[in-house]
């Protein structure tokens, strides 16, 4: 904003609640500061907003409607992407079908090879056929909290941040790292791993925003980061 100020920019922002929005104050305040030059719109998942546009997970068509709503001259604008990768390529299908040029729509993609196997190796973790719901004791800032958790449901992240605790987060995409714990009992699958070693994993560690128990009992140590 401060650096280009002659551009307009229009922020198409997903997360799962109002409350959960990474950032909103500071948002905020860019809009009440460049009101003429920032645009934002929030997508949540878990929304109940009366216009659907802004409720759910960007989807292609979604991606389509909100540009078409919002974003006047597509053609001639730059688009930048950043977030979970299945929601990057429906974005970037929904500009390249409306004839926007490859060279406009930069991604920020931080899926690399190196990743991808790690991804592939981090379900290693799990043993079992465990599709009940877990005893999950965690353990921050030295208490012990109890958490009933859906081997099938909301990561364990997820779940503890429903039962008010303050765990931490920001991506919630497999990549930041700042849900790392470490699993010191039971068995879990994490979903996705792009940020943690195959040693890290090896030692137990886990993305909590990823992690899901397959075991009766699971015990994961925020303290042990
Ligand atoms: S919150 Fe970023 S990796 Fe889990």
């Amino acid at each position: 904003m401060r650096t280009e100020p002659k551009s307009r920019f229009t922020l198409f922002y997903g997360n799962s609640e109002n409350d959960r929005i990474i950032f909103r104050e500071k948002l905020k305040e860019f809009k009440n500061h460049w009101p003429d030059r920032l645009d934002v719109h929030h997508i949540l998942s878990k929304g109940v907003d009366e216009d659907a546009l802004f409720n759910g997970r960007i989807t292609a068509t979604k991606a389509k409607e909100l540009l078409g709503r919002f974003i006047t001259d597509a053609l001639h604008k730059e688009f930048f992407i950043c977030g979970p990768e299945q929601m990057m390529v429906n974005v970037s299908e929904a500009l390249e079908n409306m004839g926007v040029a490859k060279s406009h729509i930069h991604v920020e993609l931080f899926s690399t090879p190196v990743a991808t196997e790690i991804k592939k190796e981090a379900p290693s973790q799990s043993t079992g056929d465990f599709a009940g719901t877990a005893t999950v004791k965690v353990i921050m800032d030295g208490r012990e909290h109890i958490l009933q958790v859906p081997a099938n449901g909301d990561a364990v992240l997820d779940v503890a941040l429903d039962a008010g605790l303050d765990v931490p987060f920001a991506c919630k995409g497999a990549v930041c790292c700042t849900c790392k714990a470490r699993v010191i009992e039971g068995q879990v699958e994490m979903d996705m791993n792009y940020a943690l070693t195959d040693g890290e994993v090896a030692d137990g560690y886990v993305l909590t925003c990823q992690t899901h128990p397959r075991s009766a009992n699971v015990t994961i140590d925020y303290d042990q980061h």
